[in-house]
């Protein structure tokens, strides 16, 4: 048995990954490949219900890593590492990326920290791709406040914290060996769907 593949995708809120994910699922599906789809802070009932804490209630930015790490480790167990073992593939909006660029890069945690928690999570499993929709914190931010709904705690923060958060990112993304693939995320969505097109061709 063949063990599945695990793409993540990534970006500031606002940057456009929801939109592309719905539209990069369908277009696995069509080729053949079984795909679970998921999501974090979440993914399993006790990671949604953390999901639901992490985005609400004001804590301690240690507290805040580490539900981050136990919504994640129950996540592994429960679904990302049987999907992958039985040959499906995984494709998660967010992943550990996402707790250096929020946690490490707009919040200012020690990399070290969660370099520790990552390992003590994942055993060593990476994705094999990271899609990262890349838009200025300006874009993301007026994406984000002109969809009319109440904002969560994270979306709440200032621009310079948006701005932390995509340097860590792009950072990330340039010492990654190919890992992590930029994605303009500023362009129109059917010139974005054909970066995506390209990039899911070559794997
Ligand atoms: P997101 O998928 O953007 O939620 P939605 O698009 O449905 O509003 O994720 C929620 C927030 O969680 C997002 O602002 C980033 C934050 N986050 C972290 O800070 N660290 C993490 O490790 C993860 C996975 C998410």
């Amino acid at each position: 048995m063949t063990r599945g593949r695990f793409i993540t995708l990534e970006g500031l809120d606002g940057a456009g990954k929801s939109t592309h994910l719905g539209w990069l699922v369908e277009s696995l599906r069509a080729r053949g490949t079984t795909v679970v789809q998921t999501r974090e802070p979440g993914g399993t009932p006790l990671g949604e219900k953390l999901r639901a804490l992490l985005l609400a209630d004001p804590m301690h930015l240690e507290t805040e890593a580490l539900l981050m790490f136990a919504a994640r480790r129950e996540h592994l167990a429960q679904v990302i590492e049987p999907a992958l073992a039985r040959g499906d593939w995984v494709v998660c909006d967010r992943f550990t990326d996402a707790s250096f660029a929020y946690q490490g890069g707009g919040r200012g945690l020690a990399r070290e920290k969660l370099a520790t928690l990552e390992q003590w999570v994942q055993h060593g499993l990476q994705p094999d791709l990271t899609l990262l929709f890349d838009v200025s914190t300006d874009l993301a931010r007026s994406r984000v406040t002109s969809m009319g709904r109440d904002l969560d705690r994270f979306e709440r923060e200032q621009a310079e914290f948006f701005e932390r958060v995509r340097n860590e990112y792009l950072a990330r993304a340039a010492s990654s060996n190919g890992r992590i693939r930029i994605i303009d995320g500023a362009r129109l969505l059917n010139d974005v769907k054909k970066s995506l097109e390209e990039v899911i061709a070559t794997i």
